[in-house]
């Protein structure tokens, strides 16, 4: 039997746990004309959540698109990563596509191929146009497609708050001057570094200010968490106590993806067990905290002697209290000032990040990593 656990992935069917009001939710919204902004920490399952909801939204009969703007090096591969995705989302590409280019994209003519797999893909001669002209026509074609067909388009834009990267603040102008007149089509917005994305909606002097709503994607609820893994164990001949399951949650803080993970390690790892137990979790982490060992090194060893007291420390006192007189006191963190700078250090290298009034660990597993060295 194969593992019934899966990581690393979009999950979807028989893999994918809850969230149904999270998807009936999503997919009613998209049904009429808005912008949804979706902000989650990585691996809560955005991704999923957001392909889940695509495929329900298809089966109904809209056209749709999926743009992860995390590969994108330029504002023009963007912008092809757009295009391509738009046109693919259109379905009818093969046999519109020529009418398409020269309908709704006169002045870009992109060229047009296909991948091994037989997608249509467009490379296209940005450099020609100015690129507020070439932004027009990209941004405004899935709105022109769903007039053209009489359906409704939804865009999704994946790792949204990359576009900052990319082109500063001209795209971001440039898509909202396109998008703010359309009609047909919905668009959602998701991003994992949440506070980029709400400072993107919530900021007066940024384009996107108060451009859509915003929804933030929590963690599964432990409790339906739990009664999921434990069933994926019990249908695959391999029953855990209601102590492993707990442990499991508890190590990886009920974050999706290392939920899975552990579990799937815990799976794959104890073969001939009849029922697995706590402990057989225990060593499960151990095993998958070995194999990440010369990453989490590397990252040590890029930090400062003060950045790693400090995300010692962090690790230690569950991310609470870091900057009060007894912590510098008791871990010799020397002072206020500098402890808040090895964390906004600590916080822009993406280790750690602020939740509720507390140091949070972006991966999981580096804070059992660091708890297991102090
Ligand atoms: N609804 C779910 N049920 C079960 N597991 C899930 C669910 N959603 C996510 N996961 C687990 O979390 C992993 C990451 O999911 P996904 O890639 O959708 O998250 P993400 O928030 O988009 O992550 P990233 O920030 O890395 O883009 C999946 O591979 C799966 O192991
Ligand atoms: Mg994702």
């Amino acid at each position: 039997m194969s593992n019934p656990f899966k990581y690393g992935t979009v999950v979807s069917g028989e893999d994918f746990a809850n969230r149904d009001k999270e998807l009936r939710e999503l997919a009613n919204r998209l049904k009429e004309t808005v912008r949804i902004f979706l902000a989650a920490p990585r691996r809560y399952g955005k991704t999923s959540l957001i392909k889940n909801v695509l495929g329900v939204l298809q089966k109904e009969g809209m056209l749709t698109a999926y743009v992860d703007l995390y590969w994108a090096t330029s504002s023009r591969e963007f912008m092809e990563l757009y295009l391509s995705n738009v046109i693919r989302g259109s379905r009818s590409v093969a046999r519109r596509a020529a009418g398409f280019i020269r309908d709704f994209l006169p002045r870009l003519r992109p060229r047009l191929g296909f991948d091994p797999s037989g997608n249509p893909e467009l490379s296209l001669d940005v450099s020609r146009e100015t690129p507020a002209e070439a932004a027009e026509e990209v941004f405004n074609l899935a709105e022109q497609i769903a007039k053209a067909q009489g359906k409704r388009f939804v865009v999704v834009l994946d790792e949204f708050q990359e576009i900052v990267k990319l082109d500063g603040e001209a795209l971001e102008r440039q898509i909202r001057a396109a998008i703010q007149h359309h009609k047909n089509v919905s668009y959602l917005f998701a991003g994992s570094k949440s506070h980029m994305l709400i400072d993107m909606v919530s900021e007066q002097t940024r384009p996107f200010y108060q451009m859509g709503t915003l929804m933030t994607l929590d963690k599964i609820p432990k409790e339906e968490f739990s009664s999921f893994i434990t069933a994926k164990f019990v249908k695959s001949g391999k029953p855990l106590s209601p102590a492993a399951v707990n442990r499991i949650i508890m190590e990886s803080e009920n974050v999706p993806h290392y939920v899975q993970l552990l579990s799937f390690y815990l799976w794959d790892h104890f073969q001939g067990v009849s029922q697995l137990e706590e402990a057989h979790v225990a060593e499960a982490l151990s095993i998958i905290l070995r194999g990440q060992e010369p990453a989490y090194l590397t990252i040590w060893e890029g930090l400062t002697l003060h950045q790693r007291k400090t995300v010692k420390v962090a690790a230690l006192l569950k991310g609470r209290l870091l900057t009060a007189k007894e912590t510098i006191y008791r871990f010799h963190l020397e002072s206020a000032s500098n402890v808040a700078k090895s964390l906004r250090a600590l916080c822009s290298k993406g280790i750690l990040r602020r939740e509720k009034g507390a140091y949070v660990f972006e991966d999981v597993l580096f804070c059992r990593w660091l708890e297991k060295l102090t």
